[in-house]
């Protein structure tokens, strides 16, 4: 079935031209997020719908030239290149094998495949990672289900991109959903001026910490935080704080967290982080801490596999359902008795950190 639409390059004057799309909707899912793709209707768009028939591509872009996030489709479809101004939403296929998702504008010889309708320009970068490299992105004919996919939600904001780092190592190691939090205001130069605007927006919170005004606007959030139990905050230290941006959105969602378990990782070029450890206690006054926060600092950037594994086995971070689980089917391990959460047989209960006895979780604080 199709319908005669005017495309949405209709208002451009070197572009008038009338599209017709498919009804079949595709859908961009990035980091668990997804937005409906109106598809033209062309060979392209034709084989690409029969592609994923067969089930959802996952591709792997990265941005490029400040007006796009790019990559192989690693697989090939019919084109009919024209030379077209790409326009912000477009998404756009490149020599036949290359899928491009455009946050700004280009002009180039591409075969058009389809729109991503519901975004401005600035939320379209936000949704596209703009700026970003290695962008998992998925293609399909659904929606991806919002379900959670684990008990663990990392949430994270990065200005120069080493907290977001942190988070593709950590999450390398642990099963978690992540969740990134952008300023509303997407030009703002935090370094600039000896790093005055990250102070002035510091010295607003200081000034009145218990009133919203006070926190810098941030994209909305339609995350909820009651499908988790266990939350990790990964954060920059902005002069000797927690980063502005991220201190808005525990300000409107730390109370959410309360009684649930939470871990904290802070990022600094150098400084020491317990400015940012009380920033985080403030803002989530009623978590259940796991253990000390993690300092990564610039020159241990490197290091942060080694670090985030450390850390995670010091707080007792796991699944202790799956551990449960494993220990009851494994044969080699025999219940009842003390394990620790690596599914080893212990002789006597530690003094300290998580173990299950008799397949309960008991927690042991005596140091
Ligand atoms: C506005 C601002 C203020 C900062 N203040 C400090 C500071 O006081 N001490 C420090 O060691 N690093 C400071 N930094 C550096 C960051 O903490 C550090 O580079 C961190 O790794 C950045 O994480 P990100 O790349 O995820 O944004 C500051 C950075 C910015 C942007």
């Amino acid at each position: 079935m199709l319908a005669l639409l005017m495309g949405s390059c209709a208002d451009k004057s070197n572009e008038a031209i009338a599209q017709t799309t498919l009804s079949q909707k595709m859908y961009i899912t990035i980091d668990g997020v997804s937005q409906p793709v109106t598809l033209y209707n062309n060979a392209a768009t034709q084989a690409l719908v029969a592609k994923l028939e067969e089930g959802p591509v996952t591709v792997t872009l990265n941005s490029s030239g400040g007006f796009e996030i790019w990559g192989a489709l690693g697989f090939s479809l019919p084109t009919s290149n024209e030379q077209i101004t790409a326009q912000p939403g477009d998404v756009i296929l490149y020599n036949g094998s290359n899928i491009c998702l455009m946050y700004g504008s280009n002009s180039w010889s591409y075969t058009r495949l389809g729109h991503i309708d519901a975004l401005n320009e600035s939320e379209l970068r936000s949704f596209l990672k703009a700026g970003d490299s290695n962008i998992e992105v998925t293609l399909s004919l659904q929606p991806a289900s919002s379900e959670p996919t684990s008990n663990t939600l990392v949430i994270y904001y990065s200005y120069t991109n080493h907290c977001h780092e942190i988070v593709q190592t950590l999450t390398s190691q642990i099963d978690a959903d992540v969740l990134r939090i952008y300023p509303k205001d997407k030009n703002q130069q935090y370094e600039a001026n000896g790093y005055a605007i990250g102070m002035q927006l510091l010295n607003t919170i200081n000034a009145n910490p218990n009133s919203a005004d006070s926190y810098p606007e941030i994209d909305p959030v339609s995350v909820s935080l009651d499908d988790y139990d266990t939350f990790i905050i990964v954060t920059p230290l902005w002069w000797s704080q927690m980063a502005a941006i991220l201190q808005t959105y525990l300000f409107h969602h730390g109370a959410e967290m309360a009684g649930k378990d939470v871990g904290l990782i802070v990022s600094s070029h150098s400084s020491g982080i317990s400015g940012v450890v009380a920033d985080a206690e403030r803002l989530i006054p009623d978590a259940n801490w796991m253990g000390q926060a993690l300092w990564i600092n610039n020159a241990n950037h490197g290091n942060r596999a080694t670090l985030i594994k450390n850390w995670l086995s010091d707080i007792g971070y796991s699944d202790i359902s799956t551990i449960i689980e494993d220990i009851n089917t494994d044969s080699h391990v025999g219940l009842p008795g003390i394990y620790n959460l690596n599914g080893q047989k212990l002789e006597t209960a530690p003094d300290s950190g998580i173990y299950i006895e008799n397949g309960v979780k008991k927690i042991a604080t005596k140091k």
